[in-house]
């Protein structure tokens, strides 16, 4: 169990910051570093071609730790949409084939394979919610020999339902079907291994669970993929980009492996030094050790919300940093507001309350959070 670390935030006591599936507040020490790379731009001088490429690898590396990959495997992408629109570019698609997605899934993570079933005649299959037993076994029956891409989460953006990716990967292999994951919910919080999953494409935006920066994160492209083609065609991603003097001089072959799809521009000065002091704190810290210690701060609010007539999923069907919970009826009108006017941040999506904590809460905001709760229902 991980102690509090609100002294590395700026938390102000009264506030309870339940909202991390929002976004999470950025540490002391990301902010300075953010400040210093602003400030290193307004002295170019001091900025030299090589750090074109040696944040980006520091980044990539510290990323390919936190999911049991090589820094090789990885692209530097602005958003869950250029990974999944990288995703959809790179992996075959026939006639009648079909991909699988989730009831109420996350919106970056459909559209394009919607895109993309309307231009070859595919077609998307919706696993619904209900049952008691969790996603998992809903999931691997609708995928079948017609299957061509599985597009999941690791945990469910409204409610934390938990999807065994193990048990999934294996399926997909056996009827030849790519598994794209969206981990932007879950990565940083819940452990995730390249190598049992064997994922196709891996995606994670930074700002929420990796505690970076908006407009930067990460993608894991399969060995078997990085030949493919990149969504933009930009000068860094290009073999012996770090000539510059050399650049007019047009190369038809890419850096080494995942490198091909980072986005333009992926040599961002201001969000990846704060990025990568968020994954060093996270690999300091450890994925397993989060988990465990959000998991008890969940199971304890979910004890306390129960009285007041709030429900949450069985603890093994939902990730253990993620509390949704269920109201009798409909979600009341305004909530997260009035919670907010308390100074207590949830966020509401679908039918479900998003209390999603991290290791900046502390017993107070959990009285806070179950006090107000009382008061407003
Ligand atoms: C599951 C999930 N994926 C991705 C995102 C962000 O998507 P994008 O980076 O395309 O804005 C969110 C944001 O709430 C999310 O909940």
């Amino acid at each position: 169990m991980i102690p509090c670390q609100r002294h590395l935030f700026d938390i102000p006591d009264d506030i309870a910051y339940f909202n991390c599936a929002y976004m999470s507040p950025l540490m002391h020490k990301v902010v300075a570093a953010g400040q210093r790379a602003v400030t290193l731009k307004a002295q170019p001088w001091q900025i030299s071609p090589p750090d074109f490429f040696s944040t980006p690898e520091r980044a990539r590396t510290l990323f390919a730790e936190l999911i049991n990959a090589q820094a090789d495997d990885i692209a530097i992408i602005p958003s869950c949409s250029y990974g999944t629109a990288t995703a959809a570019q790179n992996i075959p698609v026939a006639k009648g084939q079909t991909m699988v997605v989730l009831q109420d899934q996350f919106p970056s993570n459909v559209y394009p394979w919607r895109e993309l079933a309307a231009d070859r005649g595919a077609e998307v299959v919706t696993v619904p919610r209900g049952g008691n037993d969790g996603w998992t076994p809903r999931i691997l029956d609708a995928i079948t020999a017609q299957t061509a891409i599985v597009a999941l989460p690791h945990c469910h953006w409204t409610d934390g339902g938990l999807i065994d990716l193990i048990a999934v990967g294996k399926k997909c292999r056996a009827m030849g079907a790519a598994l794209v994951v969206d981990i932007t919910q879950s990565i940083g919080a819940l452990p995730f291994d390249v190598a049992a999953i064997q994922p196709d494409f891996a995606i994670a935006a930074g700002y929420k669970w990796m505690m970076g920066p908006y407009t930067l994160g990460f993608l894991y492209v399969a060995p078997k993929h990085q030949d493919g083609r990149p969504l933009e065609h930009n000068w860094i991603a290009r073999k012996d980009s770090e000539n510059f003097a050399g650049l007019v001089d047009y190369k038809s072959e890419f850096q080494p492996g995942a490198r091909r799809f980072d986005m333009g521009e992926g040599a961002n000065f201001i969000a990846l030094p704060m990025a990568v002091v968020a994954l060093e704190q996270l690999l300091e810290w450890g994925v397993d050790n989060i988990q465990e210690t959000l998991s008890a701060m969940t199971g304890t609010i979910a004890e306390r919300a129960a009285p007041l007539g709030l429900s949450a999923s069985t603890p093994s069907l939902r990730a253990g940093h993620f509390l949704g919970l269920g109201f009798p009826g409909d979600v009341p009108e305004g909530l997260p507001e009035r919670l907010g006017a308390s100074n207590v941040f949830v966020s509401v999506r679908g039918q479900s309350m998003r209390v999603t904590p991290h290791l900046f809460n502390n017993e107070a905001d959990v009285d806070r959070l179950i006090s107000v709760l009382s008061e407003v229902l």
